[in-house]
């Protein structure tokens, strides 16, 4: 982005949209996400294999259909899709099709078992899998002004902020549903509409089977006072500087997202039902098979992480079931 934009007014969804999809977007540099921060899904190939686990009791619920299709959404380099295949039993894995949908293009060497795609495909019978992607949907701010008013913010390429015109409309209603502000200058709120919207196009896209979003999120009653946008650059937190030059995210309301019979539950909780024990292995392994037991023991530290409280642990995931019963008998089954 050049210095020349730097006096353009924008509301955060526009100026985000620019800087993280536009033509010298952010993510569209070839070091990709994991270039600059970790996901679950860099943190551990637990992660995946733990994906797995539910694409397979999601199959038996299913019924066993071929195709069984499993959708990376907003994929990255096509990370967890890669992963998840490599863990399938390879009965399940002669009928799956992985897709890796995402904004920018594929990386180089990818399995020709994946289709790289920048929609979701129609029609899947299976898995839609969202790790990390609402956080990157781009959204409104708004903040309330000395009169007690909530104002759309608007922000210049270089971060400066100013208020805009009284947020009004479905905007308005959304605050007033999901994140009421009261009338104190200064108290800010991210307007989750676009998300929700996102997410139900998204999970439309499934004829049969279940949609997963994970991210870190909040709930009406854990709203932050002040927001949640920052950014990321090279594994450090920074200023939310739409540049170009780094990731703009903000945390998800997820409730607001879930549509009915969604479940929400933590990251923690949901890796635990699939499986993911963190447990330190017995000392005793240590001498009978050192080379067991140190591979134990690095495994028990990356579960640790992806369940850790303050850390990946607390993130939210939410389970939209497409014409399946109840999703939590799919985490508790095994
Ligand atoms: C934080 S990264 C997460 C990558 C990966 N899911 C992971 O967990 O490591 C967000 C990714 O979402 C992609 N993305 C954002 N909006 C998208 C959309 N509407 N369609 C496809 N990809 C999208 C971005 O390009 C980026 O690669």
């Amino acid at each position: 982005m050049t210095a020349g934009a730097t006096g353009e007014w924008r509301g955060w969804r526009a100026a985000a949209r620019a800087a993280l999809y536009g033509p010298d977007g952010f993510y569209r540099r070839p070091e990709g996400p994991a270039g600059h921060f970790r996901t679950s899904v860099h943190a551990s190939v637990l992660f995946a294999r733990a994906v797995a686990r539910l694409l397979c009791r999601l199959d038996e619920a299913l019924g066993r259909p071929a195709p069984l299709g499993f959708v990376d959404m907003a994929a990255g380099r096509g990370e967890l899709v890669t992963g998840v295949l490599a863990a399938l039993p390879a009965e399940v894995a002669a009928r799956a099709r992985g897709y890796a949908v995402e904004v920018a293009g594929p990386p180089e060497g990818l399995d020709d078992r994946i289709e790289w795609l920048p929609e979701p495909p129609r029609g899947v019978t299976g898995l839609l899998f969202a790790n990390e992607w609402l956080d990157n949907v781009p959204l409104e701010v708004a903040e309330v002004d000395a009169e007690g008013v909530p104002r759309r913010v608007l922000v210049r390429a270089d971060g400066t902020e100013r208020l805009g015109e009284p947020v009004s409309g479905p905007g308005a209603r959304w605050l007033d549903r999901w994140w009421p502000l009261p009338a104190e200058e200064g108290l800010r709120a991210e307007i989750g509409l676009d998300r929700d919207t996102a997410w139900a196009a998204a999970v439309a896209t499934l004829d049969r089977g279940l949609a997963v979003a994970v991210d870190y999120a909040h709930t009406v009653a854990t709203r932050p006072l002040f927001g949640t946008l920052t950014g990321f650059r090279e594994g450090r937190e920074t200023a939310p500087v739409p540049d170009g030059s780094r990731d703009i995210t903000a945390h998800v309301a997820l409730d607001a997202c879930a549509l009915p019979g969604a479940r929400l539950l933590s990251q923690r909780d949901a890796l635990r039902r699939l499986g993911l024990a963190g447990a330190r292995p017995p000392l005793a392994l240590a001498s009978t098979d050192p080379a067991a037991y140190v591979r134990a023991l690095a495994s028990a530290g990356e579960a640790a992480e992806l369940t850790a409280p303050g850390g990946l642990g607390d993130f939210g995931w939410l389970l939209q079931p497409v014409g399946i019963p109840d999703p939590l008998t799919l985490l508790e089954a095994g």
